[in-house]
């Protein structure tokens, strides 16, 4: 656009004194030559050619404010995108820890915290806390005697449960009958070595476990405990603390804990 106005300015300049000269003429003269014709039809192809110019350099610059602000609005989105990526990255290897803890698999589950936190690190992110709900149970015991009789105790509270819950005809429980628990009891008293992926452990190893990663336990507010006691009110499902966590318990018996964990 500068360059539009100064080029017309500065021809704009040279043609107006030929058109003043030719005014000049004509008042002091009253007569006026083909000369000064010229001048000033040369004067307005000139302002014309300079206001073509001046449009121009305005499209032109429209043009590139349109540019900016369509790169401006492309930044947006894509910075918008990556930290929804990021995001999304952070989140799956959160549920790849989170099916790994499922399966027990220690090493796995800890290398993939770890990766966490380094992205969250990295990539300037803050999960605020994770919620971390596992099975109350001892199922990860060396000795078979104690895995087994852990197992028992576990899975009658769990029969126990859906005894009382659902029909026995219940296709659903039939499933999981069948496949969860059935495969679960087979996998933890008959397997062995790295063919036992169902380890559970009660909530004072995760304890152990998360701190060792730098993660504080938060306690649970005073409405979610209150939630839980409306559902849990009357029935043989309660729940009760231990220490910030909840634990979901079946006629006294934990089979389920909630915990809340924050990273420092
Ligand atoms: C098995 O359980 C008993 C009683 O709870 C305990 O004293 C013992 O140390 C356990 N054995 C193993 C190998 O965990």
């Amino acid at each position: 656009m500068s360059f539009g106005i100064l080029w017309w300015c500065k021809l704009r300049d040279e043609v107006e004194s030929l058109v003043v000269v030719a005014e000049v003429k004509r008042d002091l003269i009253g007569n006026v030559g083909l000369v000064d014709f010229v001048g000033w039809w040369l004067y307005y192809v000139i302002v014309a050619i300079g206001m073509v110019k001046v449009v121009k350099a305005l499209i032109w610059l429209q043009f590139v404010g349109i540019l900016w602000l369509i790169q401006t609005m492309q930044a947006v989105v894509q910075e918008m995108m990556t930290r929804a990526t990021k995001d999304m990255e952070l989140v799956h290897l959160f549920l790849a820890a989170a099916e790994e803890m499922d399966q027990q698999q220690f090493h796995l589950a800890s290398q993939s915290i770890a990766r966490c936190l380094w992205k969250a690190s990295v990539t300037g992110l803050r999960p605020s806390v994770v919620v971390v709900c596992e099975v109350e149970a001892n199922h990860n015991s060396p000795s078979f005697f104690n895995r087994s009789v852990d197992a028992l105790f576990f899975y009658s509270v769990l029969f126990d449960c859906f005894e009382d819950c659902m029909d026995r005809e219940n296709l659903v429980r039939k499933r999981i009958e069948v496949f969860h628990i059935g495969e679960g009891i087979r996998n933890i008293i008959a397997a062995e070595d790295a063919e036992r992926f169902t380890r559970n452990v009660k909530l004072d190893v995760w304890r152990a476990y998360f701190a060792r990663f730098g993660m504080v336990e938060m306690e649970l507010s005073e409405s979610s405990w209150y939630q839980a006691n409306l559902i849990s009110h009357g029935s043989s499902c309660s729940v009760q603390n231990d220490g910030k966590a909840l634990l979901v318990v079946w006629k006294g018996t934990p089979i389920e804990s909630v915990s809340i964990w924050k990273f420092l």
